[in-house]
C-alpha cells in the first residue's frame, strides 16, 4: 500500500476505534502527519490527561508512554514498538536511589523526565529540560542528586552555583556525541546563523549556543528568528520545522550523521496502523502503588515548575 492510502486508512481506523495518536516531534514526518497531537514529551502526557482519551497510541519511546499512563491511568496506552526505549532512561537502577537516600536522608533526588516509572517512583521531584533550573532553584536541601543526565545536570549546576548538586554519570547517546568542532564547522559554513541546542549536549557545545532549551523551546526560538538557525538536536526537529514553517530551508541540521535517535525512529507508519487496529504494540501496565508514587514526583514538578 502506498503512503497516501495508508495515511487514509489510519485516519479511518482512528475514527472507528476512538483512538488518539500522540507523536513526539522526533518521529518520522509521515507519523507527525497522522497524529492528533505533536510536541515534546511532557506536553504530550499533559495533553493526554486533558483530553481524557479512552485509548492512546504513543509514538515515542517507553518512558513517554509510561508518563501518559502515570497521569491518565484510565487511558489504554499503547506503545506501538515495545523495544523503543530511551537508553538514558535506565542508566540508574532504582536500588541505587534508595541507597543514596538511606545514606543522605536530608538530600533530595531530582529525576529528569527521561526516566522509567520505577525511577520516578523513587525520586523526590521530576523535571523537564525546560523546568529543571526553576525547580532545582526552589529546592531547600543541603544536597541534591540530579539523575540521570550529567550534561543537563551540569547545565543546571552552572546556573545555580549556590546549590550543592551531585551529578550522575548518565547521558543521551545521541546528543552526547556532539563536539565543539561540529559546531565550529557548521558555523563556518553558515556564519550568519544563530545556534540553538538541547542541554543534553556536552558543556563545550552548549557554551557556543545562542540558546539552550527543550524541544518546544528550540522550536519557538527557531520560529522567532528572522534568519538561519543551526539546530543542535535530533533531526526530527529540523524535519518538523522545514515542513511546517515558511522558508523551511533556513533551519540547518547540526551534525546530521550524529543527531538521529534510532529508538525514536523504530516506529513505522505501518506500526501506527497496526497498533490502532490492535494487532501490534504493548498495552502499558504499571503496578498501582508504583504509579501513585511516580505521580507524586510528577505532581511536585507541576507545582514547582
Ligand atoms: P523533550 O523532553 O524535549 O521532548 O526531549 C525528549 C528527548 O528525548 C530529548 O532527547
Ligand atoms: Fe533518549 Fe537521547 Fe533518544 Fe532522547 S534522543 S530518546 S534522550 S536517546
Amino acid at each position: 500500500m502506498n503512503t497516501k492510502d495508508l495515511k487514509q486508512k489510519i485516519l479511518e481506523a482512528k475514527k472507528e476505534t476512538g483512538t488518539i495518536v500522540l507523536a513526539h516531534t522526533y518521529q518520522d514526518p509521515d507519523i507527525i502527519d497522522v497524529a492528533d497531537v505533536t510536541g515534546d514529551s511532557f506536553f504530550l502526557s499533559k495533553k493526554a490527561a486533558e483530553l481524557k482519551a479512552k485509548r492512546v497510541i504513543m509514538c515515542g519511546v517507553r518512558f513517554m508512554a509510561e508518563s501518559v499512563k502515570i497521569l491518565s491511568p484510565e487511558t489504554e496506552t499503547i506503545l506501538p514498538v515495545p523495544s523503543a526505549t530511551c537508553p538514558m532512561a535506565e542508566q540508574i537502577a532504582p536500588e541505587r536511589i534508595r541507597k543514596f537516600k538511606e545514606e543522605n536522608p536530608t538530600a533530595q533526588v531530582v529525576a529528569y523526565i527521561n526516566t522509567t516509572a520505577a525511577i520516578k517512583a523513587e525520586c523526590d521531584v521530576c523535571v523537564t529540560s525546560s523546568s529543571a533550573i526553576k525547580i532545582v532553584e526552589k529546592l531547600d536541601a543541603d544536597k541534591i542528586l540530579f539523575i540521570p543526565d550529567q550534561h543537563l545536570g551540569s547545565f543546571v549546576k552552572k546556573q545555580l552555583p549556590d546549590k550543592n548538586i551531585i551529578l550522575w554519570d548518565g547521558y543521551c547517546p545521541v546528543h552526547a556525541q556532539l563536539t565543539a568542532q561540529d559546531v565550529l564547522e557548521c558555523k563556518a559554513a553558515h556564519p550568519d546563523a544563530k545556534f540553538a541546542v538541547h542541554p543534553e549536549s556536552p558543556a563545550e557545545v552548549v557554551a557556543l549556543a545562542d540558546m539552550a532549551g527543550a524541544t518546544s523551546e528550540i522550536i519557538s526560538y527557531a520560529k522567532s528568528q528572522p534568519g538561519k538557525v543551526i539546530i543542535g538536536t535530533e533531526k526530527g526537529v529540523v524535519d518538523y520545522l522545514s515542513t511546517h514553517e515558511e522558508n523551511g530551508d533556513r533551519f540547518i541540521q547540526l551534525a546530521p550523521h550524529k543527531l538521529c535517535c534510532e529508538d525514536m525512529k523504530k516506529i513505522s507508519l505501518e506500526d501506527v496502523y497496526n497498533a490502532i487496529i490492535g494487532s501490534c504494540g504493548e498495552d502499558i501496565q504499571l503496578p498501582e502503588d508504583l504509579r501513585k508514587k511516580a505521580l507524586v514526583s510528577i505532581n511536585r514538578m507541576l507545582e514547582l515548575g
